[in-house]
């Protein structure tokens, strides 16, 4: 199994220098893959260091050259890279796609995202490798590889959702940050970051799935006791959006200024939700105190207590023996 692992790595790792040789090296890859890039504002170091590439727009451009090098087609096949026609033929998962390669813990690549220049609705924007030996999705972050050091010196993980948020970001100077990649965070990926540190920083997409998303996140993240703040961008933006509108410094004073703490994030948004309702309003305070009951430290629950009594309005007492039933009641 572990040899089927390496060489699963070692065709990851021929296809990612395929492919920026396809963007670097060719015209058809410097007019498209690398304007597209230049376009969105990535650099040149940001572009080499993330080995950004260009998939060209054919049915077996890679598929020809990595056989003609002698790979398997097992490992094209189980990695993604390749995929099999009916008649047993293997033709080019990614075609006329830039290429953001997906780096492991220890720095090789292990899979790959490959978003389209169509603005054609019908074609998916990205297109991602499907699981393998050596590629779990769940288990893995955008960046992560790239972020490790300096999460650790900031003793915090700015998390957002997008490949080019990634970038952007980091570009900006803001190095600690990896992507969850579109789907809600998992509990492996928060014991992933949480041995870098314990302090989470979300900057989700400021549209109502980004929203939603991060309340969803926010709950497994506390019961892993780790601490969660929450940063909003206005409506439409993605921080990789945003950055490029206001340049780093205004994003990183952004990013200072409208830091909230998660619970309290969550409160203002479900008491926006629920209005004046008073058996909407009901629900929201059980719903925060259910989140409250997920922090492993009570001394920290209960200066969230007091914070949300003082939010919704509402006896701390009330709210603590809220806590103690839910409490009792998981027991
Ligand atoms: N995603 C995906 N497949 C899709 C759409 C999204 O895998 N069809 C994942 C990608 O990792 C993407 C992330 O979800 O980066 C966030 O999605 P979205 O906000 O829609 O895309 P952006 O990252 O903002 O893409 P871009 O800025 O390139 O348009
Ligand atoms: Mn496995
Ligand atoms: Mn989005
Ligand atoms: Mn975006
Ligand atoms: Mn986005």
């Amino acid at each position: 199994a572990d040899n089927r692992r390496e060489s699963l790595m070692v065709v990851s790792a021929y296809a990612a220098k395929f492919f920026q040789e396809a963007m670097w090296d060719t015209p058809e890859g410097k007019s498209i893959g690398l304007s597209y890039f230049r376009e969105r504002g990535f650099t040149n170091d940001i572009i080499k260091k993330f080995e950004l590439g260009y998939s060209p727009d054919q049915w077996e451009a890679f598929t020809s050259q990595a056989i003609k090098n002698a790979y398997q087609p097992e490992f094209l096949v189980e990695s993604g890279l390749s995929v099999k026609r009916d008649n047993g033929q293997l033709y080019d998962r990614y075609r006329g796609r830039v290429m953001f390669p997906i780096h492991g813990f220890t720095g090789r690549v292990i899979a790959f995202g490959g978003r389209t220049l169509k603005t054609d609705k019908n074609v998916p924007k990205y297109v991602n490798s499907p699981e393998s030996e050596i590629y779990h999705k769940s288990n893995v972050l955008y960046g992560l590889y790239f972020a490790k050091k300096a999460i650790r010196d900031d003793d915090n993980c700015y998390l957002v959702e997008g490949y080019a948020d990634v970038l952007s970001v980091h570009q900006a100077g803001i190095e600690n940050v990896v992507a969850s990649s579109g789907t809600s965070l998992t509990v492996e990926q928060i014991r992933l970051i949480s041995r870098f540190t314990k302090n989470i920083t979300i900057l989700y997409d400021g549209d109502a799935a980004g929203i939603k998303a991060s309340l969803r996140g926010l709950d497994l993240i506390l019961e892993e006791g780790l601490n969660v703040k929450v940063v909003s961008f206005p409506d439409g933006h993605d921080p990789d959006s945003y950055v490029r509108k206001v340049g780093s410094n205004a994003f990183k004073t952004h990013i200072e200024q409208n830091k909230k703490d998660f619970i309290l994030y969550k409160t203002s948004i479900l008491l926006k939700e629920a209005g004046t309702d008073p058996i909407q309003r009901a629900n929201v305070i059980r719903e925060i105190v259910e989140s409250i009951a997920k922090i492993p430290d009570s001394i920290k629950a209960s200066v969230f207590i007091r914070e949300c009594s003082q939010q919704l309005q509402i006896d701390e007492r009330i709210l603590l023996s809220e806590l103690n039933k839910m409490k009792l009641g998981k027991a």
